[in-house]
């Protein structure tokens, strides 16, 4: 697993936390237990930390990053798609990030809030509580596409996966 400390920084990794042998975890990085982190995935928290609340997803391909003044936090129960960047950004409880996206400094997706596929969410962004926000550079409406109800789905799905993962997965080569 590739998970490292950096001088004092030095993540801190609940035991019921999943991190994929494949995903890369480097300094102050906190994940809460039943979080996930898939394949692929960078969380470097060299500047600033990087903070995954409980049963919350980071899926395969993400990259996190973070800086001093804008840490990047993810509440709980909430899910970061695939392909996601994430840099300095504060994304609230049952929030769905969803595959391809771009969410820059300073934004904050507030509970419930969602990013749509492939948007991009320059500094200082906001996501209403129950809105989503679609396309380059992204425009924020309510949310009618995409329910809270689905977003949960998707949540326990990945807490379930994680189970099955730890259980089951082994590498052949
Ligand atoms: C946002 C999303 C839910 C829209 O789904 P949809 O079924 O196309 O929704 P709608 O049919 O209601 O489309 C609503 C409008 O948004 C537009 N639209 C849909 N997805 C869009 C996107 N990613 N970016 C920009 N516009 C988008 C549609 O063209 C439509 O425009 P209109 O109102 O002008 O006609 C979908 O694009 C998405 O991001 N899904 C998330 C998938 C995901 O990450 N799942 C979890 C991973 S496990």
């Amino acid at each position: 697993m590739a998970i490292y400390a950096l001088a004092e920084l030095e993540p801190s990794i609940h035991p019921d936390a999943y991190v994929h042998p494949d995903a890369t975890v480097i300094g102050d990085v906190r994940i809460a237990a039943g979080a996930s982190v898939w394949p692929g995935t960078v969380l470097r928290g060299d500047n600033g930390y990087i903070e995954l609340g409980s049963r919350s997803n980071v899926q395969d391909g993400c990259v996190l990053h973070c800086t001093q003044r804008h840490p990047t936090i993810l509440g709980e129960n909430s899910a970061i798609g695939h392909s996601v960047h994430v840099e300095g950004a504060t994304i609230g409880t049952g929030c769905l990030i969803a595959s391809g996206s771009v969410v820059l400094n300073g934004t904050v997706v507030e509970d419930g809030g969602m990013v749509g596929a492939g948007a991009v969410l320059s500094y200082d962004s906001r996501v209403p509580s129950g809105h989503i926000a679609l396309g380059v550079p992204a425009k924020t409406r309510p949310n009618t596409a995409f329910g809270p109800e689905q977003i949960a789905a998707v949540v326990d799905s990945y807490v379930a996966r994680a189970k099955r993962f730890r259980a089951e997965l082994r590498r052949l080569d």
